[in-house]
């Protein structure tokens, strides 16, 4: 297995590479995780198989015995009895049909949940490098491609292997002449077959990138539907995409006609196996010492083994394109379990340590060490920084953008580990406590408060499952919401759209305020939105701070004159240092760094908002 950086248009992509056995084998233990379906499947298979070789020779018995010896009677027993095999071979295939959707749609559910839940388990870094089209297209096109595979082909295939064998040996067994005569042709089917083989895997290849790129071009677009037009870029964006639509198409196309011309060939091969049996069955009938050799290998030719060999060459020649077809899934199946494993194989670059334990309750002590952070490819954010927060403190952090407010906030969850230093909670590294327990102790408040696809309610219990009703009106007073959220056009049954989009700005961060009082974390982190909300919203919100900050070590990231004004300590950052520290007011004083940046931003702002 190697890394590999798929392409320039790819970038994001991590694929590796596998071999073609450690796919087949990672899909088939999915599978076999429903061990009983299994066999259930390989017996009714086995049966299906056994019945298409003996019937022919069933059929043999009828012409050259019952029919030629003029008794009607066995020439009905003897069609009844193949009437009989046909219908059991039915009704096998039928179930082992069946039971292979059933065990394949399983693994695929399990495929689908287990990469689901990996992702999730992905660390920041991670999605910061990946798209999330090119993901969802994973989630679904790549697993849709080995669903076929799964759903039944793989088996099926596999079976068609054993029928091909155990026809060609009936053959040999039957007459001799006639196999040698008839498989004669087999070689001219092997080259076609590995050069088809070649030209497919390769076209599919090409399908799934192009595809992949599709999908996530579209999934791009229709979360920034609304730059696109307020740039008037749509003409713009409409070409982009169909330059990628184009190559799709084009690569399809080109899949599509290897696929088209293989079969009509193997057909072609396939009917020149029953004429060859027809011409020289019956040049051996005309003509009985043409190849002969002795009596057991090559008995008296009779028009009963040539339509024995007329089904045999059918069914010999079936499971040939049954094969082949399987060449091209499989390719496509093996490229979308490439895609699908390299994301199950690439490990979070945040994982519990081994000995990891849960995090203790803790008072809320935070304390950044000499802390020296960058993002993967890029300089150094931070550099031995050091923050000490006594527990039960509010510390405002303000500085210009791009400052580093808030890699703060991310590497104290530990979004991201730092690369020198230390952080510590209570004198606990967090870096040695498992992520969820540090996690249900933070809360945090994003600069874009996001919410998920549901009502008002879901989103408020988001982190608290079980809360009750009264327990959500009581946090919407306690932050001084309820007025508002009562007043939406469903109260709480509201339905707030994809990512919140149906509720104002205002209204958004309300909701978040309630959600992580609820949750009531000992430690608090509140990264401010920037945008003017109303005076009436914002008034709300400012209410709504104080009770959620009372009490609890706090973070906020702020923007908001009432939040620095009353916070207990005032951090300037500039660069990723702290410039200046200390209470509004001594800072104001020092006519420094504080004192323009208030001056210029903070103030205005300020005033707008009260005016
Ligand atoms: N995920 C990321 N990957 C790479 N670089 C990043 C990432 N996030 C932020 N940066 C870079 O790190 C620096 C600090 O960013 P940060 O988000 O901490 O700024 P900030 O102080 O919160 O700014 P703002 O006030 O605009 O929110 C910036 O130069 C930014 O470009
Ligand atoms: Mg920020």
């Amino acid at each position: 297995m190697s890394r590999t950086l798929d392409s320039a248009d790819d970038p994001d992509a991590r694929t590796y590479e596998y071999s073609d056995s450690t796919l087949l084998i990672r899909m088939v233990k999915y599978l076999f995780a429903y061990r009983r379906l299994f066999a259930t499947v390989i017996v009714l298979t086995a049966v299906t198989i056994i019945l298409s070789v003996w019937s022919p020779f069933v059929l043999r018995q009828a012409i050259d015995v019952d029919f030629v010896s003029g008794d009607m009677h066995s020439v009905a027993l003897t069609t009844l009895l193949y009437v009989v095999l046909q219908a059991f071979a039915w009704i096998a295939t039928y179930g082992s049909g069946y039971l292979m959707t059933l065990m394949g749609q399983r693994a695929v559910y399990d495929i689908r949940q287990q990469l689901y839940c990996h992702l999730q388990e992905m660390s920041e870094e991670f999605h910061d490098h990946s798209s999330s089209g090119r993901i969802i297209s994973r989630l679904t096109n790549d697993i849709d491609r080995m669903s076929e595979l799964l759903g039944g082909e793989l088996i099926n295939t596999f079976a068609q292997v054993f029928v091909v064998f155990a026809i060609g040996w009936a053959m040999f067994v039957a007459d001799l002449r006639l196999a040698l005569v008839s498989l004669a042709i087999i070689p001219i089917l092997l080259i076609t077959t590995v050069y088809f083989r070649k030209v497919m895997r390769e076209a599919y290849r090409r399908t799934r990138k192009t595809i992949s790129t599709v999908t996530s071009n579209l999934a791009e677009s229709i979360s920034g539907a609304k730059v696109t037009k307020s740039f008037a870029r749509e003409k713009t964006s409409a070409e982009i995409f169909a330059g990628y639509n184009e190559a799709d198409y084009q690569s399809n196309v080109d899949a599509g006609k290897a696929q088209a011309a293989f079969f009509p060939v193997v057909r072609f091969i396939s009917a020149l196996g029953v004429a060859i049996v027809l011409f020289f069955g019956s040049w051996f009938i005309l003509d009985p010492s043409f190849l002969y050799i002795n009596p057991v290998l090559t008995p008296v030719m009779t028009i009963g083994t040539i339509v024995m060999f007329v089904q045999f060459s059918d069914r010999f020649f079936r499971p040939i394109l049954t094969i082949a077809q399987f060449y091209t899934d499989v390719q496509s199946a093996f490229a979308g379990g490439e895609r699908v494993f390299s994301i199950l194989d690439t490990e979070s670059a945040i994982q519990d340590s081994p000995d990891a334990l849960p995090m203790p309750e803790i008072k809320g002590h935070v304390r950044f060490n000499n802390v020296t952070f960058g993002y993967t490819g890029g300089t150094a954010v931070l550099e031995n920084f050091n923050l000490d927060i006594q527990p039960g403190d509010a510390i405002a952090i303000v500085g210009d953008t791009g400052a580093g407010k808030t890699t703060i906030v991310n590497l104290l969850n530990r979004f991201y580990d730092v690369q020198r230093g230390s952080i510590q909670i209570d004198e606990i590294d967090v870096r040695s406590v498992t992520q969820r327990s540090l996690h249900s102790r933070i809360g945090l408040v994003l600069q874009d408060a996001f919410l998920f696809m549901g009502t008002v309610r879901d989103n408020i219990r988001y982190g608290h499952q079980d809360a009750t009703e009264e327990e959500i009106i009581a946090a919407l007073d306690a932050i001084g919401a309820r007025r508002i959220i009562e007043n939406l056009d469903k109260g709480l049954d509201t339905e707030v759209g994809e990512r919140g989009a149906r509720l104002s700005e205002g209204e958004r961060q309300l909701v978040s305020f309630a959600r992580v009082l609820l949750a009531d974390p000992r430690i608090l982190i509140l990264d401010e939105a920037t945008s003017s909300i109303d005076i009436y919203t914002e008034h709300a919100i400012q209410k709504g701070m104080r009770v959620l900050l009372r009490g609890r070590t706090s973070i906020v990231i702020a923007h908001r004159l009432s939040t620095i004004v009353n916070a207990d300590r005032i951090v300037v950052l500039e660069h990723g240092k702290i410039v200046e520290s200390g209470r509004h007011a001594d800072l104001m004083q020092k006519r420094g760094k504080y004192y323009s940046l208030y001056d210029l931003q903070i103030r205005p702002r300020a005033l707008q908002r009260t005016v």
